[in-house]
């Protein structure tokens, strides 16, 4: 057992104990390392201003993505190498994206710029060419609120990615990789003033702390967490980080069941989703922004039970089960049966979730999937929906609905999908749907929509799934 975290930033080794284990990133490297040029501004997570990188070591290098550290805690970082904007010029001298931004006027009260030169660097780091909607996608997270994004888009594309020199060039990672190997197979434990935080390195030491201390916090990813903590004076006792579990990793298709594990980004199930599952990609491509994706994962957002959670109308009508493991061992519960009120689940204090099953859509059945929200991406939904359905010719042999945003929990929609059942596949239908939806929710008013918007809203989209899909004739059978 370890009582200390190994955490590298920008090459240099740091053994963190103690208080510090506990510490933001954010808050460390500013008050701890006085490295003041990554900035804090909103503390949670919505305007990357805080973004740095953050390298794991998997299949031979060291890979790095860009994280929110105002919502990472240091106990989440063990065994990684994070790099900082002071890091990225290790010479002194600008690098090519800092240069571009000079040159592009792509600053000017210059809080946002560390952030924004840090997303660009992580682009780079994957693409040498890069195009708008790549670097539209790689900053959706950073906000800026007095250059205008055009002149950054500009400085972004005029860079030459060849020049860039590559993290795992400018850092030798052998030194780090041999550390992180000596370290990553020894569980964590730190005490410190009436605070506990263990890091296990398998489930099953993972099941027996949590038996033990039944009301240790499970983190994942810390993108609800971490919010909770700066924003909301959550401050839990006793946490069990999953962050250095094995076996947790698998993304996998068996028979037709899409198998995700726990410790699956969701950056890694979108990136899944664009070959095998793009309904659910052009959800997840919403869904945050690119730093999020990388720490947060589906188990974060099925346990964190939020009416308004992106992935759970998908989960309702595609069957979806998850796999809970505890002192007794594991058992199946499916997501629609898992919430028994608002954010209470039916999950025992020894229960983690381990995996999570989800049925693949049929060719022959069509899944639609709706998000909306004020504002395109990285924001929380106003109404969410899932359409499963089985078309033969032009009746509804079968269809499927959940609706999220309309209860205190996700619902299924049982008379409205019974309404349909048979019904012949015309707008008609649908619009008369749309009046059964009304009388199986219950929405509420509240800062993203009133209770009457809604409600049409969640009538309306009965008919925009019927004009979607009524040209879908290859899903038709015959
Ligand atoms: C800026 C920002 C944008 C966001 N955008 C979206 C969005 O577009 N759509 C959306 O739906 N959500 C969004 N979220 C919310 C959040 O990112 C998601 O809910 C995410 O999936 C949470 O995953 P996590 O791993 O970070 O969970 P964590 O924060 O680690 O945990 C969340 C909850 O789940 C519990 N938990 C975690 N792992 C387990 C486990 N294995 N077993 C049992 N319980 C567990 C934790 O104890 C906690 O209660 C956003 C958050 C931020 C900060
Ligand atoms: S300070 Fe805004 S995302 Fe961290
Ligand atoms: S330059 Fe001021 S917030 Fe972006």
């Amino acid at each position: 057992m370890r009582d200390y975290l190994l955490v590298f930033i920008n090459g240099q080794e740091h053994r963190l104990k103690g208080t510090d284990a506990f510490k933001t990133l954010s808050n460390f490297l500013r008050q701890g390392l006085n490295a003041t040029g990554t900035k804090v501004v909103c503390e949670e997570g919505d305007c990357g201003a805080c973004t740095v990188l953050v390298g794991r070591y998997s299949n031979g290098e060291i890979t790095y993505h860009p994280i929110n550290s105002c919502i990472q805690f240091l106990y989440q970082l063990d065994c990684s190498h994070v790099v900082t904007i002071e890091g990225l010029t290790g010479d002194g001298q600008l690098n090519p994206v800092q240069e571009q931004m000079v040159k592009g006027h792509g600053a000017q009260c210059g809080f946002c710029t560390p952030g924004f030169v840090v997303s660009m660097c992580g682009l780079f780091e994957h693409k040498q060419e890069v195009d708008r909607q790549d670097v539209k996608d790689a900053l959706t997270g950073n906000l800026c609120r007095c250059t205008g994004y055009e002149p950054i888009v500009e400085a972004a594309l005029r860079v030459d990615g060849s020049e860039i020199v590559k993290l795992r060039k400018a850092y030798p990672s052998q030194n780090m990789i041999q550390a992180f190997a000596a370290h990553e197979q020894v569980p964590v434990l730190i005490e410190f003033d009436g605070k506990t935080m263990f890091s296990p390195t398998d489930i099953d030491s993972a099941v027996k702390f949590k038996s033990r201390h039944p009301s240790a916090m499970i983190v994942s990813g810390a993108t609800d967490i971490g919010v909770s903590c700066n924003k909301k004076g959550l401050n839990p006792p006793v946490l069990l980080n999953l962050s250095n579990v094995s076996g947790l990793d698998d993304l996998s298709v068996e028979d037709g069941v899409l198998v995700v594990e726990a410790r699956v980004s969701l950056a890694r199930l979108e990136e899944f989703s664009t070959i095998h599952l793009p309904e659910l990609q052009r959800i997840l491509w919403t869904f945050g922004g690119p730093a999020i994706k990388q720490i947060g994962t589906l188990v974060g957002n099925i346990a964190n039970g939020s009416p308004i959670a992106d992935t759970l109308p998908w989960l309702f009508v595609m069957d979806g089960q998850v796999e809970l493991t505890g002192a007794k061992g594991t058992r199946f519960v499916k997501v629609s049966s898992l919430y028994q009120g608002y954010k209470s689940l039916d999950i025992s204090s020894d229960e983690i979730i381990t995996r999570v099953l989800i049925s693949m859509p049929k060719t022959s059945e069509i899944l639609k999937l709706y998000k909306v929200s004020r504002r395109r991406n990285l924001d929380i939904a106003v109404l969410t929906v899932a359409i499963l359905m089985r078309r033969v010719n032009q009746t509804i042999e079968s269809i499927r609905v959940a609706y999220g945003g309309v209860a205190p929990v996700v619902l299924r929609l049982p008379r409205t999908e019974e309404f349909l059942t048979g019904k012949e596949f015309c707008l008609e239908s649908f619009r008369q749907a749309g009046k059964v939806v009304r009388q199986e929710i219950l929405p509420i008013t509240d800062v993203r929509g009133s209770q009457e918007f809604r409600y049409q809203l969640a009538e309306n989209i009965l008919q925009k799934f019927y004009w979607e899909t009524q040209c879908d004739k290859e899903l038709i059978c015959l």
